[in-house]
């Protein structure tokens, strides 16, 4: 832009159990972290993606924007779950024009809801080749439920800021391991972020999208099975999951049933993965990163690595991003770090990005 700086933006990630938010600056080539807050959010405000008392998540937004004294107004937010479809499909070669006009008719035998209740947007992935080497495109499909955006953005407007960016999870934790892992060629990489609802699964090949869906599974399971198991309250159990000392709870006996969710969660991850492997020519999965909070529990990545036979390494959103010591104390900064990976993928989003 020739006249004053582009429009800052904070990238705003509004979980179903904490708000999470995310200022970057472009500090060279890179980025500097220059604000970064988590807001918690009571149980049962926001539901399987789906926001059930407005007015508390509004305070709460706002709750954060007042303690990290955010001047921005603009903000780039992203939605899940049950609500979103994303498909990468495959269509004859035809101009840009031409695919404008014809996605929602295309759109339709994609998606499973009634094509005037969604909101359609696509990315043309790159060219392909048929069978018969008839020239053909890649698009991917993106459709969320109107109602769902309506919901989110004006919340947030609600919170007296103006969402100029709507993403979806997915493609914000994509983002985020853009600007700090580097695929090598060829390589399949699944990036899966954990959290207390639902648990996004995104598979890149050479760093593209190629897969993605969101299961509602995540770290309330965990707590919920504690909680029934070991007969304590969730708030007690929410405690012995993150390996505090809850009274009369053997760290063990804790262990034990944390591993049956992993187990679980292992194998909704295996029947995705076949999924994606026979809807595409792409064979095995060479790679995964986790995050979101609950990538934070104890022991979970080695479990993976054992149970799905892949290399499960923890992302590091704030790897090649500026952390001023100043600013942020490093350690916290390292320990918290994957509960911000969709925060981080939102905050480098820029004003006029679809
Ligand atoms: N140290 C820890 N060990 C285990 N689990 C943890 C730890 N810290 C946080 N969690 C869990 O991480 C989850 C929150 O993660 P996150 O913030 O990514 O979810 P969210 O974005 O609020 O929810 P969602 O996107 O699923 O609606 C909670 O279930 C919480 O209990
Ligand atoms: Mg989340």
């Amino acid at each position: 832009m020739f006249f004053g700086k582009p429009k800052d933006i904070i990238g705003l990630d509004i979980g179903s159990s904490s708000v999470k938010l995310v200022k970057l600056k472009e500090s060279g080539k890179g980025y500097q972290l220059e604000r970064f807050g988590i807001q918690p959010l009571a149980t049962e405000l926001i539901v399987d993606g789906t926001i059930m008392d407005a007015g508390m998540v509004v305070d709460a937004i706002k709750a954060l924007l007042s303690e990290q004294k955010i001047k921005t107004k603009t903000a780039a937010i992203s939605v899940s779950g049950n609500a979103v479809i994303v498909k990468k499909i495959t269509l004859p070669a035809m101009s840009e024009d031409e695919l404008a006009e014809s996605i929602k008719w295309e759109a339709e035998q994609y998606i499973p809801f009634d094509i005037n209740d969604v909101n359609v947007d696509y990315q043309i992935l790159g060219s392909a080749q048929g069978a018969e080497g008839q020239p053909q495109i890649n698009v991917v499909l993106v459709a969320v439920k109107k109602d769902k955006l309506n919901d989110y953005t004006a919340l947030v407007t609600e919170a007296g800021l103006d969402p100029l960016v709507v993403d979806i999870d997915a493609f914000a934790i994509e983002n985020m391991y853009g600007i700090n892992y580097e695929a090598a060629p060829g390589e399949i990489t699944a990036l899966i972020n954990i959290g207390a609802g639902i648990m996004n699964i995104n598979i890149l090949k050479d760093g593209t999208f190629a897969f993605a869906r969101d299961i509602s599974i995540g770290g309330n399971r965990y707590t919920e099975t504690i909680q029934k198991e070991l007969g304590l309250s969730y708030e007690e159990a929410e405690k012995a999951k993150k390996g505090e000392t809850v009274e009369g709870v053997q760290a063990d006996e804790a262990q034990r049933v944390i591993n049956t969710v992993s187990a679980e969660l292992a194998s909704e991850i295996t029947r995705s993965f076949d999924f994606f492997r026979t809807t595409s020519a792409h064979e095995n999965i060479d790679k995964i990163f986790i995050s979101g909070g609950s990538a934070m529990l104890n022991g979970i990545a080695p479990f993976l690595t054992d149970k799905l036979g892949i290399g499960v390494e923890l992302a590091n959103p704030f790897k090649n991003i500026k952390i001023n010591p100043k600013d942020f104390d490093p350690e916290y900064i390292q320990h918290i770090a994957p509960i911000a990976a969709v925060a981080v993928g939102l905050g480098i989003r820029k004003v006029g990005d679809r």
